[in-house]
């Protein structure tokens, strides 16, 4: 990967966005390597979870390249965007679980991805928004649909048509993040958090993540069977 860094430890694959100098901003070579990050990470047995986050002390990710957007024709900003929407789609529909670690700036395109995710987990210096009707544009990348699911129609609506950013600390109050650490403490509770999770049955892990994600509920008889396999 050219900017990415993939690393695995412990069943944990930590995936870093990394062009600090950029903010890790989304050009089209970040969005095309996560997505060949995540199909590596699906089919590979020896990740059971996956942890996402930003390199340098200042960034998650600070959006789409507003260099290439400014660039870019009407049917190709739609092509980019659709692009983008699928590879997002895979963090969601991944059937390991996936924790954004939020460094620092998450804003646009990174908090679209950090929702894509399916925990978040904000250092104190984090800050969030959805800066895009600021640039004359929308959200491209799925922030319409899962803003209003995780905050509430309401909320996702002041932060999207405002395009103003918010603390940490408003992150959690509003329900965008689960959990807020100091800085030095990220990636360790990340993974800790992860940890609890690889601890549980990971058939039914994986199951849990389909019912939540296809949004029904669950028969019992057959996560015990999941399991009944699995440890049997
Ligand atoms: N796309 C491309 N480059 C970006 C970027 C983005 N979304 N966000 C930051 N950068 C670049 C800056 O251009 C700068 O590059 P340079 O040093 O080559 O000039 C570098 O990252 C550092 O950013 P800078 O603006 O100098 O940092 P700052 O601390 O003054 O401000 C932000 C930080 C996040 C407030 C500011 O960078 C910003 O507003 N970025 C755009 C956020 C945005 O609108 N994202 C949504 C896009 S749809």
């Amino acid at each position: 990967y050219t900017t990415l860094q993939l690393t695995t430890q412990d069943a944990i694959a930590t995936v870093t966005v990394n062009r600090p100098d950029k903010l890790n901003a989304l050009n089209g070579m970040v969005i095309d390597e996560l997505g060949q990050a995540i199909a590596a990470l699906e089919r590979d047995p020896a990740v059971r979870g996956v942890i996402l986050t930003g390199a340098g002390p200042k960034a998650f990710v600070a959006g789409a390249d507003i260099s290439e957007l400014a660039s870019q024709s009407p049917l190709e900003g739609k092509a980019r965007s659709l692009a983008g929407q699928a590879v997002f789609r895979r963090f969601e529909a991944l059937r390991k679980p996936v924790i954004a670690a939020v460094n620092g700036f998450c804003l646009g395109g990174g908090c679209e991805l950090a929702m894509a995710c399916h925990l978040r987990i904000a250092s104190d210096t984090a800050r969030f928004g959805q800066p895009e009707v600021k640039l004359g544009i929308g959200p491209g990348y799925g922030g319409t649909v899962r803003l209003p699911r995780l905050v509430g129609r309401g909320r996702a609506l002041e932060l999207l048509l405002t395009g103003e950013m918010i603390d940490a600390a408003e992150a959690w109050r509003i329900g965008l993040v689960n959990r807020v650490v100091p800085a030095d403490r990220l990636l360790p509770e990340a993974t800790a958090l992860l940890g609890k999770m690889l601890a549980t049955g990971p058939l039914a892990v994986a199951a849990v993540l389909e019912a939540v994600d296809a949004g029904f509920e669950m028969p019992q008889a057959e996560a015990l069977l999941l399991e009944a396999n699995h440890f049997g």
